[in-house]
């Protein structure tokens, strides 16, 4: 049986809907509270039994590859001046898991993306999560679950979830072979659209960020045609793939956020801050006094 050790977190994007933050920063390292957001897929992924990542990055990332590392300075500074409790937080996440860094030299699309992670991903089915989807299940990490029902299926798995009609726009859609249910989450694709015009929406189950994919999917990355935005689409591909074998789709449980978009990072933002116990009170008071 093949289990899932390896994940790809494309992060190679220019962040442009977040302009000027990102001029010189990646959108990756943008904080909900104190938090980059990419150490909330980082730690998703360690929680699910990851022990190897891949970031794909692109030039002006270097902050994240430091932000994973030691910084002997800081953890000197820290250490003098007796901050211990600083000391171990930023310790520990230089001691998360195992990351590699590999290059996209041009922005083709996420599926080119993908693709630059074909030789550290060899011939094992592998896990893919996008920076833009914060899901929150402190439980049973989104990811964990379509690695679980991978071990059941042995077939990719894209995670899905239900988003509004006004929403379908925004993202790879799956037309599948029976209904999803809260008791039937685990449905076979039949088709996939990347971004479809509401009439063209085969359902409302978005792909949201969360994917595990046998490694196959190379070979149709590797021959994939420009799709919509003249991209190398990984939607495409798992058209493809899901055509000549099974793919399945999995709607996991978890509140996600699109941390990509402003409004979705100021509600993980305010959610976040809701359920931190050092700040909830202040926060509340804060907001109450706001609104009035
Ligand atoms: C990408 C994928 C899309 C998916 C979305 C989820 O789009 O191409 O299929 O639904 O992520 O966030 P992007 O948002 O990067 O344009």
């Amino acid at each position: 049986m093949l289990k899932v050790t390896k994940a790809v977190i494309p992060a190679a994007g220019y962040g442009t809907r977040f302009l000027p933050a990102t001029k010189s920063q990646p959108k990756e390292m943008l904080p909900i509270i104190d938090k980059p957001t990419i150490q909330f897929i980082v730690e998703e992924a360690v929680k699910s039994g990851i022990t190897d990542i891949i970031i794909i990055t692109s030039h002006q990332k270097a902050s994240i590859e430091n932000h994973f590392d030691r910084s002997l300075e800081l953890e000197m500074v820290l250490e003098k001046a007796k901050k211990y409790e600083e000391l171990k937080l930023i310790r520990e996440i230089s001691e998360l898991v195992n990351i590699h860094y590999v290059r996209q030299k041009e922005q083709l699309g996420l599926g080119h993306a993908i693709l630059c992670a074909k030789t550290f991903v060899g011939n094992e089915p592998f896990a893919v999560l996008l920076g833009d989807d914060v899901v929150r299940n402190d439980e049973y990490p989104a990811i964990k679950q379509l690695i679980d029902v991978f071990l059941e299926k042995q077939r990719s798995i894209v995670g899905v979830q239900k988003v509004a009609k006004s929403e379908v726009h925004k993202y790879g859609i799956v037309s599948v072979a029976t209904p999803i249910t809260l008791e039937h989450p685990t449905a076979k694709v039949i088709d996939m659209i990347e971004k479809p015009k509401l009439e063209e929406a085969p359902s409302e189950f978005a792909v949201l960020g969360r994917y595990v994919l046998t490694p196959d999917i190379f070979t149709y990355l590797e021959t994939q045609q420009a799709g919509l935005g003249n991209e190398i689409q990984l939607t495409d591909s798992i058209r493809r793939l899901a055509k000549d074998t099974e793919v399945y789709a999995y709607q996991f449980i978890g509140k996600r956020y699109d941390v990509g978009s402003k409004i979705g990072y100021l509600e993980a933002t305010i959610d976040y801050a809701l359920s931190r116990k050092d700040l909830r009170e202040d926060f509340i008071s804060l907001i109450k006094q706001r609104i009035k």
